[in-house]
């Protein structure tokens, strides 16, 4: 089996401590969310699509959200500042919970987002636990969709919504495509959009939105490269070499798989009936 590692997205952490000391912020000094937005949104849009989220789902006071696949904490974090809920925010690699917590602490946010560590599919929190669970680029990482989705549809309070930015795949693709996906960006379940929507109606959703992101998404990452290979002295210097050329591969990686008409995306919202 790969490892998660394989994704050079994930290597190289310390990538955002010195982003922000570029900015002359040293590593115990305080932070806001908004100075943290350009690097800890590890998705396509960044803020924009968390604003989207919020816009679907309502920010009614008081809500319990849970994150699946939160990261460095950037989606957790921004939802804290710009809305009533309580976020908890499950990472599953034990390096990146650990700057998510560093910076969500100096961002003031420990009371209102709570970092977890695991794998979803061991989550065991207390069914009706949460009124939306919200997941960005992070569930096509987990194996078992039906046991995922059951999870989640058991963690939802009655009425409550499932909300996520995805990787899809397009159309059908071949053993020796699926295990470069899986050492690239480590993608284990790629799912077609129609097989998505029904994976959710047989676990008990019904799907409200269900829209293709895969022109949007193939534009943002072709722009993404271009801009990283345009700026690629200046993050020599900022990142060293080893680093930038981890990114550089990623993004490179990303762009073909894109481009090449096999992978896609999605924006998905369901909701738990009532009854
Ligand atoms: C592409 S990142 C996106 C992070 C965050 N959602 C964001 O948009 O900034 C996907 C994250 O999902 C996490 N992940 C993968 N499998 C997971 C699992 N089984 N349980 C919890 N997290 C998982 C990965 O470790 C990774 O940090």
């Amino acid at each position: 089996m790969t490892d998660i590692k394989s994704m050079k997205l994930y290597t190289h952490l310390g990538r955002i401590y010195r982003e922000l000391g570029e900015l002359g912020i040293m590593v115990d000094d305080e932070l806001s969310v908004d100075q943290l937005s350009a690097f800890d949104q590890l998705h396509y849009h960044g803020t924009q699509a968390l604003d989207v989220a919020m816009a679907m789902l309502g920010v009614d006071g008081g809500q319990r959200w849970l994150e699946i696949g939160s990261g460095l904490g950037g989606p957790a974090r921004y939802l804290a500042a710009y809305s009533d809920a309580r976020i908890t925010a499950l990472e599953l690699q034990p390096d990146q919970h650990e700057v998510a917590c560093n910076l969500t602490e100096r961002c003031g946010l420990s009371q209102r987002v709570e970092h977890v560590c695991g794998d979803f599919l061991d989550y065991d929190r207390a069914s009706a636990s949460f009124e939306a669970i919200v997941s960005w680029l992070a569930l096509y990482h987990i194996p078992d969709r039906p046991r995922t989705l059951l999870n989640c549809h058991r963690l939802l309070v009655p009425g409550g919504r499932f909300y996520t930015e995805d990787l899809i795949a397009r159309g059908d693709i071949g053993d020796d495509q699926r295990k470069l996906l899986q050492r690239d960006l480590y993608a284990i379940t790629l799912r077609r959009i129609d097989q998505y929507q029904r994976d959710l109606e047989k676990a008990g959703f019904e799907v409200e939105l269900c829209t293709s992101m895969s022109s949007n998404w193939a534009e943002y990452v072709r722009l993404r490269l271009a801009a990283y290979r345009a700026d690629r002295a200046r993050h020599l210097r900022v990142h060293g070499e080893a680093a930038v050329n981890a990114m550089a591969e990623f993004y490179l990686a990303v762009n073909r798989y894109f481009q090449s008409g096999k992978l896609g995306g999605l924006r998905l919202c369901a909701r738990k009936p009532e009854t």
